[in-house]
């Protein structure tokens, strides 16, 4: 390999090849993490879209398909959070990442672990912050990622990020091929994570029908909208978000009040659980208390799509890279031909 591609996140994190599997709400679930460690990246559980009592099964499952290190991905607001930190930290896995809501106290307790603390920001500011509660990297994701996301671009956010933190930085929003790692390399990133292109594989355990709206969606049809949940969410354009975009306010809130009852019932969490994670939600987003309300929209659809498999009746997060992919190859696949194709470009790069 090249000893380009041996950057300080291969050594941080245990991996083969600088190549971080993001972690996605109902979709990066022990057969992808698995898939991913196993072809040599470094795949981030999703925790963010299970019980806390579900967190520790799923660990003990990723360890059952594969024997390299993985992460975990939670969120300090999403009910049972102190009970998540508390099972990480006694599985003893490799990193963690988070995108809302960690204090020093909680790095402090992960780091004292040996675990490596590698939260997602999309603003320069927030990469500032994380750093000065002292997390060991950063991933920054610029505007053309997936789920929520900021209006920053990768090819904006990454250097200014670079400029202004001193821990390694993993670019991720748009990548999904060898020229693309080392285009982030050549930054001065320490390497790339992708949520998209490895949902857009055989190994992910979404069904059929939702990846072939995935394999089928041109650039025309993601879009990036705030009336899902109130923050800026990037979306394939469907049914139910034609139906989002044209209710009214009082439709909003009836249909916001709804998937809430559907969230408490599909993750057991109480009301008050759900209240306190929207004003989590409120106080970070700067949102009003309708639109954080509104929280509750997206696990439950994104569930529907990801889970069950009824992409016309459920959402689809995507980054806008869905609309230039067209394939589902398996991971190993996917990552041999990443890491082949970043050694051309570095040997044509380097004149021979
Ligand atoms: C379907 C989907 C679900 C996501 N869910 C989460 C999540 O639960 N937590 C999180 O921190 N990021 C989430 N993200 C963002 C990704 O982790 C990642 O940062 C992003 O997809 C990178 O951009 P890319 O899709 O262009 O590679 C999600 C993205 C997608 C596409």
């Amino acid at each position: 390999m090249s000893a380009a591609l041996h950057t300080p996140l291969v050594d941080l994190l245990g991996c083969r090849y600088p190549i971080v599997q993001t972690a996605m709400g109902w979709v990066a679930r022990p057969e992808l993490v698995a898939a991913s460690c196993n072809a040599g990246a470094f795949g981030f559980l999703a925790a963010a879209s299970l019980r806390a009592e579900e967190v520790g099964p799923a660990i003990d499952r990723v360890r059952e398909l594969t024997d390299q290190p993985f992460g975990v991905n939670f969120h300090m607001f999403q009910p049972g959070a102190a009970k998540i930190v508390d099972t990480v930290i006694a599985a003893g896995v490799r990193a963690v990442s988070f995108g809302r809501g960690p204090d020093k106290a909680m790095v402090r307790r992960f780091r004292d672990a040996g675990i490596v603390c590698m939260p997602t920001v999309g603003a320069v500011r927030h990469a500032q912050k994380m750093v000065s509660i002292g997390v060991d990297a950063i991933t920054i994701q610029g505007g053309e990622g997936g789920g929520h996301t900021g209006f920053v671009p990768t090819t904006l956010l990454l250097p200014q990020v670079l400029d202004a933190v001193k821990v390694p930085v993993v670019a991720a929003g748009g990548f999904f091929d060898g020229r693309g790692l080392v285009a982030a390399l050549a930054y001065g990133a320490a390497g790339v994570a992708m949520g998209t292109r490895f949902l857009m594989t055989r190994d992910c355990p979404v069904p059929e029908p939702t990846k072939t709206r995935y394999t089928a969606a041109g650039l025309d049809d993601i879009v990036l909208t705030t009336r899902l949940d109130g923050l800026q969410h990037r979306l394939i354009r469907n049914e139910v978000l034609a139906g989002f975009e044209h209710a009214g306010p009082l439709g909003l809130l009836v249909g916001a009040l709804r998937n809430a009852l559907r969230l408490k019932r599909l993750t057991g969490a109480k009301l008050g659980e759900l209240v306190e994670a929207a004003r989590g939600m409120q106080r970070e987003g700067g949102l009003s208390f309708g639109q954080a309300l509104m929280a509750a929209n997206s696990p439950v659809l994104i569930e529907r799509s990801m889970i069950q498999g009824r992409p016309s009746e459920g959402v689809m997060s995507t980054g806008q890279v869905a609309g230039i992919l067209d394939d589902l190859p398996s991971c190993e696949e996917l990552v041999a031909r990443i890491v082949s194709e970043a050694e051309g470009r570095l040997r044509e790069l380097c004149g021979g």
